[in-house]
């Protein structure tokens, strides 16, 4: 058994969410707002780091101590590998105010000194690192974790692959802004909701942003939309995915109305980001969305009714839209209820919480996304 420590990305609920459905069989022992800590039996890695949409850094834990005690194991996690010539390293810090951090770095400075270690620590303005310093770290980045009294030290073994985000993203061949465009993390994050390792069907796949994330985690995918245009081009992205990481999993793509009978194909679960309807350019008022908002539940009510024919006893993870409008908050759909009256569970997204949604939304867009994890209960 292993412990780790897992740091979470913006979205730290959807993060743990993400960890739960991907290890179901670890044990999370503490959860702070920026971090985790994970015991499983899994050897964990960069590889199996890249497979997650939602964390930013892993590490081993190396010790869990008192306050008394931090120092000397901040030391010990330090030069556990350290050879001889001078030693390069970074701190950072979570669930404890980042200011304590110059403290810490002078502190363990001294002792380095005193030990006759010559050292030099990487973090700027006394600032936590970010996954590109770390990137150019000649040395180890030790994470400090507090939760109550207790502080778990770490060592980084893997850090989210800022490059390989940004060649996927920006350099596929067809990018649509009409499509609209599903971040790779998230993605990342719907594919391992499902916590099926088979194929997984998206039946609004657009550009094939999913369909690219799945296949990358090692998963056959099948991905249909109604547009035959936007099919072309996610069957370019598919193919460039998969020549330009070497993949042997395979996709199947094709022409498809979600509202039709569920194709005869095989696949263990669905994930989507639904349809989002016309991409909107300016906050529109509650009586403007309305009849958006009629539209799109019509849409998922007919989807869902066709699930319900074929009897799909599956995972379904979807990622539907929420607005934000002018006179309101936020509108929703409103066919959930619906749905779940058809006989569709919503499951928690995370235990012991009734978190049966979870949002994903910057403070400045005007569309967000909700996700949801349904299931025909038969
Ligand atoms: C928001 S886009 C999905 C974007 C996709 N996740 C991506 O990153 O490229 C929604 C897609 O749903 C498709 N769509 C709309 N109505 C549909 C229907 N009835 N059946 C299948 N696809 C539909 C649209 O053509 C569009 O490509």
């Amino acid at each position: 058994m292993s412990t780790y420590l897992f740091i979470l990305g913006k979205d730290p609920r959807l993060s743990l969410a993400e960890l739960y459905a991907a290890y179901p069989d670890a044990l999370f022992h503490e959860f702070e707002d920026a971090f985790v800590v994970m015991d499983t039996s899994n050897k964990l890695n960069q590889a199996t780091f890249d497979r997650l949409g939602g964390v930013l850094k892993m590490g081993e834990l190396s010790a869990q101590v008192e306050k008394s005690e931090l120092s000397q194991a901040l030391i010990e996690a330090l030069l556990s590998d350290h050879q001889s010539g001078k030693l390069q390293y970074g701190v950072s810090v979570y669930g404890l105010p980042e200011g304590e951090l110059k403290t810490l770095l002078i502190g363990l400075k001294k002792r380095l000194k005193s030990a006759s270690i010559s050292s030099r620590f990487a973090n700027q303005n006394f600032k936590n690192l970010s996954v590109a310093q770390k990137k150019g770290l000649k040395g180890p980045e030790i994470l400090i974790c507090q939760s109550g009294t207790q502080y778990f030290i770490g060592k980084v073994t893997a850090t989210q692959d800022i490059d390989a985000y940004s060649k996927r993203d920006y350099d596929k061949p067809f990018r649509s802004m009409k499509v609209g465009m599903l971040p790779p993390k998230l993605a990342q994050i719907l594919v391992n909701l499902t916590g099926v390792e088979g194929a997984i069907w998206d039946p609004f796949c657009g550009g094939g942003v999913l369909v690219m994330e799945g296949l990358l985690s090692g998963r056959d995918m099948l991905g249909s939309d109604i547009n035959t245009r936007t099919l072309e081009g996610a069957q370019r992205n598919v193919e460039w995915v998969r020549q330009e990481f070497n993949l042997s999993s395979q996709a199947e793509l094709f022409e498809h109305d979600a509202t039709h009978l569920v194709p005869q194909k095989k696949f263990e679960a669905i994930a989507f980001e639904g349809y989002l309807g016309v991409p909107q350019t300016r906050m529109g008022s509650e009586r403007e969305i309305r009849p958006l908002i009629s539209e799109l539940d019509r849409l998922y009510i007919e989807f869902f009714h066709q699930l319900k024919i074929a009897q799909f006893k599956g995972s379904i993870v979807a990622a539907l839209p929420f607005f934000r409008v002018r006179d309101r908050a936020e509108m929703g759909l409103t066919c959930i209820n619906e749905i779940r009256e058809m006989g569709f569970e919503l499951e928690s997204l995370l235990p012991q919480s009734r978190s049966l949604s979870l949002k994903y939304a910057r403070a400045d867009q005007l569309v967000g996304r909700e996700v949801f994890r349904f299931k025909l209960n038969l």
